[in-house]
């Protein structure tokens, strides 16, 4: 797919989508809309209010050719990520029936004035349209228009953006191009994807985009002594791996050291302490963690931005089986530290534990930030609105809201006081893995986790068991979001931006 950055409709191209947000010009584009499709402006005010997620078509002539317009309507606080939104489910309900060249206007001047958050947005957005999550169906796909070789999307913006919204449809398709491969992964179930999958795909990756990527199996494992990681691989067939990526800018200084840890758990049954049947078919989706973590080693590659990144994968299934570690068992850890098993449920947070650790241990990161789909709990206080944010530092916290502000990938604070520490104290061991109370399961889990990281002074962990997964245009089913690789590219751009300032 192709895409061209153009600075005047010479000749409206057979379909021309423009994204319209209900601001105070709304009139004045909607008449300047009706004139040119020789309609009545009233008529088209009356019937578009340009809402979000409303799409009116209009039809014309021009040079005896029959070409339609739809105008995307966008609401009145307009992000981009209901930009990114009102794409992407156009573009997947119409790509059966759309030219093989659309045009996007941001000519109407309904966009602001700087239209290059939006270009990027609708981009994004256009390509994840053509998303097919039937990975596995028999039948032969059906081709549609749009991505047929020679295909394009020619964007109209104002000349003096011309620079600014080519460079952002390019980080647009960018990103579109890893969320896509992303969404593959996450959607895979578990007989399609084990640690070593995770493990591949990493490795190809960092060939590709030129970062390094060292796996470590379980032999090596169990030389390193992560000893957490191994007990909930216990119960399973496949062996566990863990994934160390690391990035460095090619040129110039990177501003700052970021380590990432993302939790890598291929399918969790609950282990011996066994979920009900109901929904355990989503924990294929237990990786969350992990592809966002992956996915922003890769996306930073492509990028170049000037940070230096270790990424870190502990990988295992939680499985049944004799062997599976049991409810009371006491287990150790790469830190050393001893951990009683009350639930073999509450995995993630064990091998985040060794995770963090060895993050702390081996990189010395500057910033250190963690993402799992670790609580039910978690679900229950935010819905798929947001992820949870604990973070023991206050600009950090301040720099991931704004960047999951602005990219619609929203958190929220949960605290991390102290007086939530007693609930994973143990009688036997150093720390336990469960509170064992039903109540404030986010906030315990957390609490385990900061046992890990040995006091680092800039650490968040971000609880993303709502948001891995989300109801979408793509599918009946809850499915993959790639949620966590914008959110962490615009955290970082923004470190790049502070220090240059
Ligand atoms: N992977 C789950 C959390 C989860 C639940 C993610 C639903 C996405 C959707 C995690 O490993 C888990 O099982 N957590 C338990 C912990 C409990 C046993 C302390 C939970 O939240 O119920
Ligand atoms: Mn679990
Ligand atoms: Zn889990």
């Amino acid at each position: 797919m192709k895409i061209i950055i153009q600075n005047k409709i010479e000749i409206s191209p057979e379909v021309l989508l423009v994204p319209v947000a209900n601001r105070e010009n709304l009139e004045k584009v909607l008449s300047l809309l009706a004139k040119k499709t020789k309609i009545s402006t009233s008529l088209l005010q009356a019937d578009f209010k340009a809402g979000l997620k409303d799409v009116h078509l209009l039809y014309f002539t021009e040079n005896h050719e029959n070409k339609r317009i739809f105008l995307l309507g966008l609401g009145e606080k307009t992000s981009s990520m209901d930009v990114l939104n009102a794409f992407r489910s156009f573009i997947f309900k119409r790509k059966s029936n759309l030219p093989a060249t659309i045009g996007i206007s941001f000519l109407h001047e309904n966009a602001p004035a700087d239209p290059s958050l939006w270009v990027e947005a609708a981009v994004n957005g256009s390509l994840l349209g053509f998303y097919e999550i039937g990975l596995y169906k028999t039948e032969e796909k059906k081709a549609t228009t749009l991505n047929v070789a020679g295909a394009r999307i020619e964007i109209f913006v104002n000349k003096k953006y011309k620079q600014a919204a080519s460079a952002a449809a390019a980080k647009g398709k960018a990103i579109a191009q890893t969320q896509l491969e992303l969404f593959d992964l996450v959607n895979a179930p578990a007989n399609k994807k084990t640690p070593q999958t995770l493990a591949d795909w990493a490795t190809r990756s960092g060939k590709k985009y030129g970062y390094s990527v060292k796996i470590f199996n379980k032999k090596e494992i169990e030389s390193l002594g992560l000893h957490a990681l191994l007990a909930v691989n216990r119960g399973s067939e496949n062996p566990p791996t863990f994934i160390v990526m690391e990035y460095k800018p090619k040129n110039g200084k990177a501003v700052k050291k970021v380590g990432l840890v993302g939790k890598g758990v291929t399918f969790d049954t609950g282990g011996l302490s066994i979920k009900p049947s109901s929904n355990m078919h989503l924990m294929k989706s237990d990786m969350g963690g992990a592809a966002a973590v992956m996915g922003t080693m890769e996306m930073a590659a492509k990028l170049q931005l000037p940070v230096h990144l270790t990424g870190i994968v502990p990988s295992t299934d939680n499985s049944v089986d004799a062997l599976s570690v049991k409810p009371g068992d006491v287990i150790g850890s790469y830190l050393g530290k001893t951990i009683e098993v009350i639930d073999t449920d509450a995995e993630g947070r064990l091998v985040l534990a060794d995770g963090l650790a060895y993050a702390v241990r081996q990189f010395k990161p500057d910033v250190l930030i963690d993402l799992a789909t670790l609580t039910g709990s978690c679900i229950r206080t935010f819905g798929t609105y947001a992820g949870g944010l604990f973070s023991n530092n206050d600009e950090l916290t301040s720099q991931l809201l704004s960047a999951g502000q602005a990219t619609g990938e929203r958190l929220w604070p949960l605290p991390l006081w102290d007086d939530y520490k007693k609930e994973v104290k143990s009688d036997v061991a150093d720390v336990k893995n469960f509170s064992g109370l039903p109540a404030a399961g986010a906030i315990s889990a957390a609490k385990f986790l900061e046992e890990f990281i040995e006091s680092h002074p800039a650490w968040a962990h971000l609880d993303i068991a709502g948001m891995a997964m989300c109801d979408s245009e793509f599918a009946s089913q809850k499915s993959a979001t790639a949620f966590g690789v914008r959110l962490l590219i615009a955290y970082l751009e923004g470190l790049a931006k502070n220090a240059q300032s």
